[in-house]
């Protein structure tokens, strides 16, 4: 593991590995990993596009120079043999049964799904599977490298948070912490775009259905709920409760969580404002808006990048905490690398868009 560090530092490329190319956020790494310095693409798997090069099955990506690099079936001893980093984009459920395989090969490894982010008790009633492999539970860190980054320098497995999770933990985390919040039931309003949903097209979220559409789903069962309750309790050591209620909107990218917290005595606007400024004073992907600004999640997108703001209403005595980020970046891929960068000793910068695409 050591080797590792010490290659990056030394400028020598990782091999890395991305399961699940086909996919949304597989190509969302493939994209963000071509331009990092310290990483060379050498494994692509797959399911069903297995034979198809890249550039076959993500055409947008036909023009970099691994267009031609096959899509491959996902043999553990295979996959660790050609890389030391192996980034799973792969469905909740998939990675549980091959993560651990890889890893003990030889690799570390990073999963973008939710398979190691929560206990094994809850997996049969939030993702419903019972974990094939829950002794890597609590092998696995909660890769938010806001909050954890010097654990999750020596992690061999990082589980990667969820998109919504990471808006709401980082906002939420310093207000509580700082106890300008009471650790009541916290509330939590969720937007996506359908990207979300990943590229498999369904009826659901087809232009038909979505165009001009504004619509909760999976009420109150999200998966993210209890990761929300365990990030939050990770970074704070407080037992909160949440409760989510997460809306599918006409967009592609980008995801907006509005969490409503029970303010305590005399809090403000200002107050809150300058205690995620301070807590997020050094870290190059959270932007803390000044008050009368508002978030907007087109601004993030591209980039891996997370816009916060809070907000005091004395009136209702509620404190209002809003996260907007790209669910395929700072909510999925581009956290996976800035997670990799941490794994190798890098700054966590390196290879990782901080503007946005406009308009
Ligand atoms: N989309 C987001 O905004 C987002 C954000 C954060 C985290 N995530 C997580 O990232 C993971 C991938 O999401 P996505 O949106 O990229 O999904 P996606 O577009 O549907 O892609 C899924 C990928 O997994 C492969 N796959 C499908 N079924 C498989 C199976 N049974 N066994 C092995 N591989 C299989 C597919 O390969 P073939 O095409 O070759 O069959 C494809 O490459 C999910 O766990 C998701 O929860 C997604």
């Amino acid at each position: 593991m050591q080797g590792l560090h010490t290659y990056a530092l030394m400028g020598e490329a990782i091999g890395a590995a991305v399961l699940g190319a086909s996919g949304f956020t597989g190509g969302e790494l493939v994209r963000l990993l071509h331009g990092h310095p310290g990483l060379e693409l050498r494994f692509l798997g797959g399911a069903g596009s297995v034979g198809q090069t890249l550039d076959e099955a993500q055409p947008h990506l036909g023009a970099l120079d691994v267009g031609a690099m096959p899509i491959q079936a996902m043999e553990p001893a295979i996959v660790a043999t050609a890389a030391d980093l192996v980034f799973s984009a792969l469905p909740s459920g998939s990675s549980a049964g091959l993560l651990p395989a890889i890893v003990e090969a030889g690799s570390r490894a990073i999963d973008l799904a939710g398979d190691f982010r929560l206990p094994a008790e809850d997996y049969p009633p939030w993702y419903g599977f019972d974990h094939p492999a829950p002794s890597w539970l609590d092998r696995a860190l909660y890769g938010l490298p806001e909050l954890f980054a010097k654990r999750i320098a020596d992690a061999a497995l990082v589980a990667n948070p969820g998109c919504y999770a990471t808006a709401m933990v980082l906002g939420c985390a310093p207000i509580l912490e700082a106890g300008l919040a009471e650790p009541g039931p916290i509330r939590v309003d969720g937007k996506t775009g359908l990207s979300g949903s990943g590229r498999g097209a369904m009826e659901a979220t087809s232009f038909a259905s979505t165009e001009d559409a504004i619509r909760p789903y999976r009420f109150p069962g999200h998966q993210h709920t209890p990761e929300m309750e365990r990030g939050l309790a990770l970074a704070t050591g407080l037992d909160v409760s949440v409760l989510f209620v997460p809306h599918l909107i006409p967009a592609v990218r980008g995801v907006v969580t509005t969490c409503y917290l029970p303010a305590a005595p005399g809090v403000t606007t200002e107050l809150l404002t300058s205690c995620l400024a301070g807590a997020y004073e050094l870290r190059p992907f959270v932007r803390v808006l000044p008050p009368g600004a508002m978030v907007d999640a087109k601004r993030t997108r591209g980039s891996n990048v997370v816009e916060l703001q809070a907000v005091a209403d004395p009136r209702t005595g509620t404190v209002v905490v809003i996260g907007a980020l790209d669910n395929l970046v700072k909510g999925a891929a581009g956290q996976a690398i800035q997670n990799a960068n941490l794994m190798l000793g890098l700054p966590e910068s390196v290879g990782l868009p901080t503007a946005g695409v406009w308009p």
